[in-house]
Order: structure tokens, then C-alpha cells, then sequence
């Protein structure tokens, strides 16, 4: 695949990052994943405007203004197929892209002088297949050990790595993770709950990541008339609840039907949970 690296386009093995870079060395940089369906962006403006937050939050400056991003993005996708001259659809793809504080002699404190290192590249994203929407998946919860600011999208994810690695050694796609006996989130998505047919999930200041799928599946839940509350959910609640779904930009809306071996209500993907799914697939591009 072509990768876009400090503006320019080129295969992604022929990238080279000196070993100086502050993300290979402190993991000093933030990152965003976007999808994109047969050549269109999903939700750009959101990732784009959490992307704005995350390099705030960590006082490196946007390398690029929004057209340019746009521009530079647009360009990556084309590079990747976004437009066929053989008339076949495009491909779905999930565009990862991060910004580094740049390559400095190393030193923990920010460098005097440092340009950005910018990677966008991208991964094929494949649609639920019949056996999860039949099933579902399995998760596991474990103690969520992250530090205090995961509210930014940092590729700092040593905590995130371990959890999830635990969650495929248990046979399950995800671990769900309880800071305090308290849900914040999944170790690489956003979780919900469904109780008495009101879907509940963890507040944004919980400790977690705005998930910018998290925010358009509350928005279509309340377009749907379904009761929605933001509010804490405890291990309890997690474990005795109607229904429990994981939500990202990859994975989309997905059922968990099992939960450290015992089954999530029925055991089966709910009824809301159908509902969104279908609502969410309307709304994609
Ligand atoms: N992860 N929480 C965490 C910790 C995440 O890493 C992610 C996404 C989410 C969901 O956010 P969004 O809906 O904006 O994708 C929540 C991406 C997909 C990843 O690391 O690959």
C-alpha cells in the first residue's frame, strides 16, 4: 500500500523513521484511525476535530490547517484506490495516521527545535461477518492500569497492548476495562450497556476516550426514540445487563455475548442492538 510520510506518497515499506523520533522513543505523539467506505471518509470532521484536541492536549503544534488535511487524506485514499479506472467499488479502508514530536537528540523534555513527523497509511476494514452477527463475541474484563489522560488518542498504549493480548489469550476480542469497579471502556473501543431497554454508557470524563463512533451510534440510539443515559456502570451492571456493545471505528457497533465465559443476557446479539446495527449501515456512506 502507498503511505503518506511528511507530505510525500510513497510504498509504505519504503518508509524510514530515524530512530530518534520521539514516537519510536517515548511514545511522543498522538494518532487518529478513519474509515473510509468505497473511497469516502466517515466522520471525518470529528476525527479531525479530536485529532485538533489530542495535539493540543500534548502542546504539539497541527502540522496542517483542515483544508490540508483534507487535501493530503483525499490524496491517500486515491493512492489506495479510492477511485477505480476499471469501474469496480473501491475499497472499505481505515486510515491510520500520526504526528510525532519529531526526531531530537534524545531527551525527555520537548526538543528546541523539532519538525513533526507525520504517517498516514492504511488497512483493508472488513464488515461484521454472518458469524458474529449471529453469536456475537466474547470479552473479558480486567483492571483498567492506564495513566490519567486517556481522554488523548496517544500512541502511548503499553497498558492498552497488555489487556488486549489477555482478551486473545482468553480466546475473546476484547478486554473491558474497570477502573474503580467502574466500566470506562474497551481496550481499543467504547462500551455500552442495555438495561430494561435503556442503553447506558460510561460519561467522557470517566477516564476515556471520546470515541467519535460512540458519539454517532448515542446520536442515532436517540433519533431511534431509545432512552439513552451517560452515566457510571458498574461491574454489576456490566455483567448482569440485556445486552453489552463495543464500538470503533473499525469494529463499528459490535455485539458481546459473553463476558469472562458467562453469557451477556440471552447469549445472543439483542434486539436494540440489531436495530442500531441496521441504523448504523443506513448511515455509512
Ligand atoms: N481505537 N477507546 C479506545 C481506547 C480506542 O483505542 C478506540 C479506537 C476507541 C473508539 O474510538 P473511535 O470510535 O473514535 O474509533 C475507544 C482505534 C480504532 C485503534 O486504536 O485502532
Amino acid at each position: 500500500s502507498i503511505a503518506l510520510f511528511n507530505g510525500e506518497f510513497l510504498p509504505l515499506e519504503e518508509v524510514r523513521i530515524s530512530p530518534l523520533d520521539r514516537g519510536f522513543l517515548f511514545g511522543d505523539s498522538v494518532y487518529e484511525v478513519i474509515p473510509s467506505y468505497a473511497g469516502r471518509f466517515f466522520l471525518l470532521d470529528a476525527h479531525l476535530d479530536r485529532l485538533a484536541r489530542s495535539l493540543a492536549a500534548i502542546r504539539l503544534p497541527n502540522p496542517f490547517g483542515r483544508e490540508q488535511w483534507e487535501r493530503h487524506l483525499g490524496d491517500l485514499l486515491r493512492h489506495n484506490g479510492a477511485e477505480p479506472t476499471d469501474g469496480s467499488t473501491p475499497p472499505d479502508l481505515g486510515l491510520y495516521l500520526q504526528v510525532t514530536r519529531g526526531v531530537a537528540p534524545r531527551d525527555h523534555a520537548f526538543p528546541d527545535v523539532s519538525e513533526p513527523t507525520v504517517l498516514g497509511m492504511v488497512s483493508p476494514i472488513r464488515p461484521l461477518g454472518p458469524a458474529v452477527r449471529e453469536a456475537g463475541v466474547s470479552a473479558v474484563t480486567r483492571t483498567d492500569e492506564r495513566w490519567g489522560r486517556c481522554d488523548i488518542k496517544a500512541t502511548t498504549l503499553l497498558a492498552n497492548v497488555l489487556a488486549r493480548q489477555e482478551a486473545v489469550e482468553s480466546d475473546a476480542v476484547e478486554a473491558l476495562l474497570l477502573r474503580n469497579g467502574r466500566l470506562t471502556e474497551g481496550a481499543a473501543s467504547n462500551a455500552f450497556v442495555v438495561r430494561d431497554g435503556t442503553l447506558v454508557t460510561p460519561p467522557l470524563d470517566s477516564g476515556m476516550l471520546a470515541g467519535v463512533t460512540r458519539d454517532f451510534v448515542l446520536g442515532l440510539a436517540r433519533g431511534e426514540g431509545v432512552p439513552v443515559e451517560e452515566r457510571g456502570v458498574t461491574a454489576a451492571e456490566l455483567r448482569t445487563a440485556d445486552e453489552v456493545w463495543l464500538s470503533s471505528s473499525t469494529r463499528e457497533l459490535l455485539p458481546v455475548t459473553r463476558i469472562d465465559g458467562e453469557p451477556v443476557g440471552t447469549g445472543r446479539p439483542g434486539p436494540l442492538w440489531t436495530r442500531l446495527h441496521a441504523a448504523y449501515q443506513a448511515a455509512k456512506p
